[in-house]
């Protein structure tokens, strides 16, 4: 049976995975390497870090899985977002690349706001607001700050193609990963042209936009060799790390949401049409469907606040699941059962590292607000989920506002593997959440569309249908959902009253 392997480019690591023409997944391999902050807010990576990666993990990948390379008929790609890679006229990496959490770029956001003409003429353009993280500031910060590097600069690459073009010697991208570049125009699907020639940019810096199905080139013999495959073997266009982590759980549909709890949150929703928020809150990107968008809220820090309180403030916790030899999240979640819902009036604001949906704000800080004397450590975590919950609800409100219908909610991430979160969730969202057998993510997701690509499937809806289906869905209680229904509102009232006190105490430690 024909295989087809999934390559994603994380922050933390390269995942590859192989696929079976018929879904099946026989192995998975993940390489890590490290992330450099040079500076305050800066967060950089060495594209070669990637490339290494990817060249490891094919092999081992075909081992683990006994695939015999000959098998092998498609390869997709996926990575984070955002990130740019600056080569040279002899295709070289110019400087690291600088990634989507990198915030040093707030001077070219408003820099790219006025050449637009404000900001709703830029999202008219471009479907989105100029944020940090997206590439269009990272490119000209590259000309402000950094002349000679952009003198010298031919073709800005995101970090999933920068691996393509080593792998087929194409410049080439896909739409989805595209649409977070900021200079797509995301309803026609190609280079906005326009923005291009207000900013001063030259559109032949840009790669060549597909769909993400379309297949984008083949294997260069030299690639072929270093990986133990055959010279040929096609690469399609694949998807941005969102897109093909929804793919990967089926959300290829109208109606069907995902919410996805990791570190950072993502709900994502499928779109027939592009849809988009006027006050740019949520981003408006074109879906790795073809001809289909979605709109998707994205919470920094989700999962990431538990994570932070498992490492800060959970030694005893960590140390007795150790012994037990068990995940600590067990011990910890176990205790936030033990508290009420809504934590007797205990609210946690989960922004550690600032926020993007809704409120865009590098300033805001997380909080834990109204402890008094009864509160213990079970109220304190059950705060922390509830409050990542929340944040991830007002994305979905927002997305609803938009009349983007929500019939079925899938989970995914570490949000969907304990039952306790699950049922939060479902409480939190006010309905019923589901989950699918397909568990792992962007790499899946682009297998998939590596299958459809190639001619096994005859779109990436139909692969998506053969192969994912619901496990188990958790219904909403009915009194936890009519208690957090109370609760929320007060949690949206927080952040406004305490905003300006976030940017306050932000210029005090950065003075
Ligand atoms: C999406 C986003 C992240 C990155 C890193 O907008 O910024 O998901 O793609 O994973």
């Amino acid at each position: 049976m024909k295989v087809y392997l999934g390559i994603d480019v994380g922050t933390s690591g390269t995942k590859t995975l192989a696929m079976r023409e018929d879904g099946k997944i026989l192995a998975t391999v993940t390489i890590e390497y490290p992330l450099s902050s040079p500076k305050p807010g800066w967060s950089e990576q060495n594209p070669s870090d990637w490339w290494n990666a990817t060249v490891k993990s094919v092999p081992k990948v075909l081992k683990k899985g006994k695939i015999k390379p000959g098998n092998v008929a498609g390869i997709g790609l996926s990575g984070q977002m955002h990130g740019s890679v600056f080569l040279d006229k002899k295709h070289q990496v110019i400087r690291p690349a600088i990634l989507w959490n990198d915030q040093r770029t707030a001077e070219e956001c408003e820099q790219i706001e006025s050449a637009a003409g404000g900001r709703s003429k830029l999202i008219r353009m471009v479907a989105n607001p100029a944020l940090t993280g997206f590439t269009a500031p990272k490119i000209l910060w590259l000309k402000n700050n950094e002349p000679r590097n952009y003198e010298k600069t031919v073709q800005v690459l995101l970090p999933k193609d920068y691996i393509r073009f080593l792998l087929t010697n194409e410049f080439a991208t896909e739409v989805s990963d595209a649409s977070g570049t900021l200079l797509l125009d995301v309803k026609k699907r190609k280079w906005s042209t326009k923005l291009l020639n207000l900013l001063e940019l030259d559109k032949s810096i840009l790669p060549k936009v597909y769909e993400s199905e379309d297949v984008t080139g083949v294997l260069t013999k030299q690639a072929a060799k270093k990986m133990g495959l055959p010279e040929g073997v096609p690469v399609v266009g694949g998807a941005g790390d969102q897109a093909a982590g929804a793919v990967g759980n089926g959300i290829v549909k109208r109606g069907v949401i995902s919410a996805t709890m990791g570190t950072s949150g993502v709900v994502f929703a499928h779109s027939d049409e592009v849809q988009i928020d006027p006050q740019g809150r949520v981003h408006t990107f074109c879906h790795a469907v073809r001809g289909k968008w979605h709109v998707m809220g994205v919470v920094l820090s989700a999962g990431g606040s538990l994570q932070w309180y498992r490492n800060q403030l959970a030694e005893r916790e960590v140390t007795a699941a150790k012994k037990k030899k068990i995940d600590p999240y067990e011990l910890i979640t176990e205790q936030a059962s033990q508290a009420p819902a809504g934590s007797e009036g205990l609210f946690f604001l989960t922004y550690l590292t600032g926020e993007r949906t809704p409120h865009a704000d590098p300033d805001a800080r997380a909080s834990w607000i109204g402890l008094s004397l009864r509160h213990g450590r079970n109220h304190m975590i059950r705060s922390v989920m509830e409050g990542s919950t929340y944040a991830m609800r007002d994305c979905l409100e927002i997305i609803k506002e938009m009349e983007i219908p929500v019939r079925e909610i899938r989970l995914s991430g570490g949000g969907a593997r304990s039952e306790f979160w699950k049922q939060m969730q479902a409480d939190i969202y006010g309905q019923k959440v589901s989950v699918t057998n397909a568990e792992e993510g962007p790499a899946y997701g682009v297998a998939l569309l590596a299958a459809a690509g190639t001619g096994a499937y005859k779109n990436v809806v139909e692969a998506c249908t053969a192969t994912i289906s619901n496990i188990s869905s958790t219904p909403a209680n009915r009194k936890n959902k009519s208690l957090y229904n109370r609760y929320y509102p007060e949690y949206q009232r927080l952040y406004q009253s305490l905003k300006e006190d976030y940017k306050i105490i932000s210029g005090l430690v950065n003075s």
